[in-house]
């Protein structure tokens, strides 16, 4: 199958958290096309199980090839744990995820060989960033913690709010009690709070958000298959997002996030896929 260079990047996440990868991706690859799935009606992922996470993801990912995308990033760490070894046999569409880059980026940075995660319920309890941390380099501890609050708070736009920093308190209090020297922000919603939690955790913690990797990543895989676009082909539009719900909200919310107005929002019946 020819791939047209100018084709988009899919990325997909429960809600607004892939946004802080999508904005990554746009500082890396300023030429490429994205199209953003964000799965607001069945927000949040991390309180549910893997069946259903890989069905949502499946029907996200039978969604996005209607867009012809040429790769797709999965900017949900639950998703990425739970669903892309499943999804990577079903499609043939390149698909990445970001615990890998999150977990290499981690393995770089620590120096006491002692890194904490942070993600949601079904991430942590995948243990899948311990598993693929200890693959890297099995002398390094991992000590996961889930914060199944901070999702919601960041989608109702409780970043300012004082019950979010009494949650922050609340979750982080035994894992600034430890010696760990590098904390992986393993949920894409976390890094809407990242200021909050550098205070809170202070300076001397490495806090590494997985996009950076990511899009890197992404950059590599675009290059070894010959797809990078280079900006000169058919124009086509850049920006393109998709929810499942409230589109009006998201839009609003993604206004904050990436460095661009977000254009309209198309509300897709994802059950549909
Ligand atoms: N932002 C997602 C993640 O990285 C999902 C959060 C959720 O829906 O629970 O895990």
């Amino acid at each position: 199958m020819e791939c047209k260079k100018n084709a988009p990047i899919g990325v997909f996440d429960s809600g607004v958290g892939g946004l802080t990868v999508v904005r990554e991706i746009i500082r890396q690859l300023p030429n490429e096309n994205i199209v953003y799935f964000g799965d607001t009606a069945r927000v949040p992922y991390g309180s549910k199980s893997q069946n259903t996470i890989i069905r949502f993801s499946e029907q996200i990912i039978r969604f996005l090839q209607t867009k012809q995308v040429k790769a797709i990033v999965i900017a949900c760490n639950t998703a990425s744990a739970l669903a892309l070894e499943s999804v990577r046999d079903e499609f043939e569409v390149p698909i990445l995820g970001v615990v890998v880059p999150g977990a290499k980026a981690a393995v770089e940075a620590t120096v006491n060989g002692k890194v904490g995660v942070v993600g949601t319920e079904a991430t942590v309890q995948s243990g899948m960033y311990t598993k693929v941390i200890q693959r890297m380099n099995s002398e390094i501890q991992v000590l996961e913690k889930a914060c199944p609050l901070f999702v919601p708070l960041i989608e109702e736009g409780f970043k300012e709010h004082h019950v979010t920093q009494e949650i922050i308190d609340f979750y982080l209090d035994s894992m600034k009690k430890t010696d760990i020297d590098t904390m992986i922000l393993g949920c894409t919603h976390y890094p809407l709070l990242r200021s909050k939690i550098r205070t809170y955790m202070g300076e001397q913690i490495q806090i590494v958000n997985p996009a950076y990797e990511t899009a890197m990543n992404l950059r590599n895989l675009l290059k070894e298959k010959d797809m990078v676009n280079d900006g000169t082909g058919e124009e086509v539009s850049q920006y393109q997002f998709f929810v499942s719900d409230a589109a009006e909200k998201f839009r609003r919310f993604a206004n904050t996030v990436v460095p661009f107005d977000v254009p309209e929002t198309n509300v897709v019946n994802i059950e549909e896929y």
